[in-house]
């Protein structure tokens, strides 16, 4: 592993992408491709200490030196280094690696960014059962000492690269799924850190809800569409009435 103290680490102040007024957070990074530097970049903009894990040691390294992070080193070094661990691999990959760093991601909180999706003939498709079923259930049960996230996969990798996303006048809503008081404090701690806002969803059992989200919004995507087209707010019609129960 190589890694620098944090007098040497890339800290950005406010106006750079962060909230300038949070703590510092270790987060490990599992994996070294497009979410592992989109992400990762976002932390290290907004004041956080981050190891890039890869099992290609140059990739990782690659990846590391490219945003600034505090280090590098192998899956197990990156899930043991971070407060938070961020499993940014394919989603048929994540519940085996899960189980085979349980012992490391002990007592972590796991964010899950993965979206389990196969080409099909009418668009993409879910790859698990959907209803309960998801990628973050299978990490919980995979690393069960470990507290999971479903969070950050509903979007495409590019939009972490801007500092303090936000649109139309509203900085960018990030939704997230978890079971327990701790992880939904880490989780909002770090969304809110990024300039973002955190938006709890309910339990890890809604996981799949947003699974099936990312999978749809990639289909209207690759179908030419605009999935912010069709989610206009209620209010914007005339005469909308509160329905909410
Ligand atoms: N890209 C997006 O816009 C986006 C958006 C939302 C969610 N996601 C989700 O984020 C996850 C990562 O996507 P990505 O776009 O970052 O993918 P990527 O660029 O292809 O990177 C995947 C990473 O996973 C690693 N990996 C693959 N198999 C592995 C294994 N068996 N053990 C350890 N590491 C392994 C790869 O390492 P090697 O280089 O050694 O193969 C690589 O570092 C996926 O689950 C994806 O569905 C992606």
């Amino acid at each position: 592993m190589t890694s620098h103290n944090a007098n040497e680490l890339n800290i950005i102040d406010d106006g750079n992408g962060g909230d300038g007024g949070s703590r510092t957070i270790r987060i490990g990074i599992l994996g070294t491709g497009a979410m592992a530097a989109a992400l990762g970049g976002a932390w290290v903009r907004a004041g956080h200490e981050v190891m890039v894990g890869g099992r290609d040691a140059a990739a990782a390294a690659r990846t590391a030196a490219g945003i600034g992070a505090a280090g590098y080193g192998s899956p197990a070094e990156a899930a043991r280094y971070g407060e938070a661990v961020l499993v940014a691999v394919p989603a048929d990959v994540a519940p085996r690696l899960a189980e085979e760093l349980a012992a490391d991601l002990a007592g972590r909180t796991v964010l899950d960014c993965t979206v389990p999706m196969a080409p099909a003939a009418d668009g993409p498709a879910l790859t698990t059962l959907g209803g309960t079923d998801s990628v973050a259930v299978r990490l919980a049960a995979a690393a069960p000492d470990a507290q999971v996230v479903k969070v950050f996969g509903i979007l495409h990798e590019s939009i972490w690269t801007l500092p303090r996303p936000a649109f139309e006048g509203a900085p960018l809503a990030v939704p997230f799924c978890t079971d327990t008081p701790h992880a939904t404090a880490l989780a909002t701690e770090l969304i809110t850190s990024m300039g973002c806002a955190p938006q709890f969803c309910g339990g890890l059992h809604r996981a799949a809800l947003l699974e099936a989200t990312a999978v749809f919004a990639i289909g209207v995507w690759w179908s030419g569409g605009e999935t912010r087209h069709a989610f206009p707010a209620p209010a914007l019609a005339p005469g909308a009435v509160d329905d909410a129960p």
